[in-house]
């Protein structure tokens, strides 16, 4: 038996092709979904930003349920399928980052150069690998940064000054320069050495759930969102998009195709309050087919 609220938030969300939303905040919703059902339901034209952290296809299961295993050139067909669905959905202007292996990335980016403006490949420092068979040792991911034409919004995010972990002091000399650094902090760049990428089990607040920093999707968020836009995120995993989005005051669309059970339990740590309301009117807004 649902309780008035739940039926309510039924009564109020997307009837097209999807089922009942398994989360609602706020600011967002989350389905438990093939992310290409979500796109399909969802008007051209209507997002802000997109942040994709896919599968990689390296054959392995994940904890929910989902295996990642294709032929690479299946794996690259699929890819593409979602990949035109979220340029379509985004605004003009919109923002599109997807953080990927560079083994998948020249692929993205050349299928992306075109439709899409290329604005960054941003290296992410990768710590605890190793070398497989006769090559060198990964040190990198890639986080693909395109935009919908011009860029509707860009904004400079800054962080702090890199100091020495045990004595404190700076790491570089800036040439004599320090005095004239913008208090706030230095610029981001394209190369991110502080967000530690790989997802090792230890690191994790959900052990047993891919996820990343939250550092991550949320510098994307800052760079290419201002507050109210919609943010979506077609693999949920652990939900540190969601978290991010909530947490800057935007609002959110994802979906996942395993369980939702970690997502639902960060929300629950992270912002309780959040949870079970109607789904902004914002959101709803966005999809195509509206009850
Ligand atoms: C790398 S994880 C995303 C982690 C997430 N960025 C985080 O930080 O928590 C990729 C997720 O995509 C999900 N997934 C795979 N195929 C999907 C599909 N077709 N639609 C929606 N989700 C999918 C997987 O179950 C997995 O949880």
């Amino acid at each position: 038996m649902k309780t008035h609220r739940e039926k309510t938030i039924q009564e109020d969300t997307p009837s097209s092709g999807l089922s009942e939303p398994c989360l609602t905040t706020t600011h967002g919703i989350l389905y438990q979904a093939d992310c290409l059902d979500l796109l399909a339901a969802i008007r051209s034209e209507s997002i802000d930003t997109v942040f994709a952290d896919p599968p990689f296809n390296l054959q392995k299961e994940y904890k929910n349920g989902f295996q990642d295993q294709w032929q690479n050139v299946d794996y690259l067909e699929w890819s593409f399928r979602w990949i035109d669905d979220c340029c379509r959905v985004l605004v003009p202007g919109g923002a599109l980052f997807i953080y990927v292996l560079p083994r998948w990335a020249y692929h993205f980016a050349a299928h992306l150069d075109g439709p899409m403006e290329f604005r960054h490949w941003i290296a992410l420092s990768m710590k605890g690998t190793f070398p497989r068979g006769q090559k060198l040792y990964p040190a990198h991911y890639a986080l693909l940064y395109f935009t919908k034409g011009k860029p509707r919004v860009f904004n400079r995010v800054r962080v702090p000054v890199p100091a020495c972990r045990h004595c404190g002091g700076d790491l570089k000399d800036y040439g004599g320069h320090r005095k004239y650094l913008n208090p706030e902090g230095l610029n981001l760049t394209d190369f991110w050495e502080d967000t530690s990428p790989n997802r090792h089990r230890n690191s994790k607040a959900r052990p047993g759930v891919n996820e990343l920093k939250p550092m991550i999707p949320s510098r994307a968020i800052e760079i290419s969102s201002g507050p109210e836009d919609v943010i979506l995120d077609p693999f949920g995993g652990g939900g540190s998009t969601f978290q991010e989005a909530q947490r800057l005051g935007r609002y959110w669309i994802g979906s996942e195709i395993g369980h939702c059970d970690a997502i639902e339990q960060r929300f629950r740590t992270f912002s309780p309050t959040t949870m079970g309301r109607k789904p902004p009117r914002k959101v709803l807004s966005v999809f195509s087919t509206q009850s």
